[in-house]
């Protein structure tokens, strides 16, 4: 691999809270290293279509604190095919572009593996979802705002529950897994939390449910994760409808409020320190790797196994759910 002295970066898949702080962290870094840096718009679509627009480190002001990606975002067919990749490829090598950062989840990940199979302009990744699903890391950016947007929320709704007595089942995202659901569940003590990774739970519901009235709870507040197996909340609620008659039943569905917003501290800190990695790993070589945080240290990991391995969500914490949510 050449010398590295003019870098891309784009955002792809679902927009984030903290990928702009990530994008500035990206183009400063590579400023201060003497490289040139390019945003490429529209995720890979932009890298197909030749939507390149050079950065500066002014382009990058006043962003730090905002939701969204001021270099947009989309999840792009086109790259999934030859064509479309060798067509980026080209537009990449007409821009002299020598290395490129895509921020993203799964997808973003999986398209930029493909691509260093079979180019040698590297891609490094960083990990922005709010799911928090990426294997090996952590964290991905973007997580802790939703997680904190879900908790206000649930809070509000907390308050009405109350006040009517009533049996609120409320939908949160996070794609196939759990991470947002169980973590608000505990920070907003649901009286129950269903998740795809555990299977079955609707029968330990209504369960838990009539238990908690026995003890003369008067109203119950039940996260349910977008990809519980046994439906979302509409389905579930209804589920247990019949058996809870003399209750009021609520559904709400918190849905894409999750994804705006500005993000918190903590997601701001460490997409800075995420973008900066990033630069680093490509002027040190690195190719085909996501950098991540374990433990708080910054780790690479390559693409291939963040994207084959699942990431798991700590079971305890859901009994530890239940014992306090007594
Ligand atoms: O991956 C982020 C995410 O917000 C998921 O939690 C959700 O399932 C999905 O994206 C929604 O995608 P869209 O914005 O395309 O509806």
């Amino acid at each position: 691999m050449g010398k590295i002295r003019r870098i891309g970066v784009l955002t792809s898949g679902g927009d984030a809270p903290g990928m702009n702080a990530a994008i500035r962290a990206v183009t400063r870094t590579a400023i201060y290293n003497q490289l040139e840096v390019f945003g490429i718009r529209h995720g890979y679509r932009g890298l197909i279509e030749r939507n390149f627009k050079q950065l500066k480190a002014h382009s990058v002001s006043d962003i730090l604190q905002r939701g969204g990606t001021i270099l947009k975002t989309a999840r792009c067919e086109e790259f999934k095919t030859p064509e479309g990749r060798k067509t980026a490829y080209d537009n990449l090598k007409d821009f002299g572009i020598d290395g490129v950062v895509v921020i993203g989840g799964d997808g973003t990940f999986t398209g930029a593996r493909i691509f260093n199979e079979e180019y040698d302009i590297p891609f490094i990744g960083i990990p922005g979802t709010i799911d928090n699903d990426i294997y090996g890391t952590d964290y991905t950016i973007g997580y802790d705002t939703a997680l904190n947007t879900v908790v206000e929320a649930v809070d509000k709704i907390r308050d009405t529950a109350s006040a009517h007595n009533r049996l609120f089942f409320i939908e949160v995202m996070g794609a196939d897994a759990g991470f947002i659901a169980l973590y608000s569940g505990i920070a907003n003590g649901a009286e129950a939390i269903l998740i795809p990774e555990i299977p079955d739970q609707v029968k330990n519901l209504k369960k838990t449910l009539e238990e908690g009235f026995k003890r003369k709870k008067s109203s119950n507040i039940i996260i349910v994760a977008e990809g519980e197996d046994e439906g979302g909340a509409f389905e579930i609620a209804e589920k247990v409808k019949s058996d809870f008659e003399n209750y009021s039943i609520r559904v709400t569905v918190l849905g894409h409020i999750q994804r705006g917003g500005s993000p918190t501290a903590s997601d701001r800190v460490n997409a800075s320190r995420l973008g900066y990695a990033a630069v680093e790993a490509l002027l040190d070589g690195q190719t085909s790797v996501m950098v991540g945080l374990q433990h708080n240290e910054i780790v690479l990991v390559p693409f291939r196994k963040a994207i084959k391995q699942h990431k798991d969500v700590d079971r305890n914490l859901l009994e530890i759910a239940d014992i306090l949510s007594l």
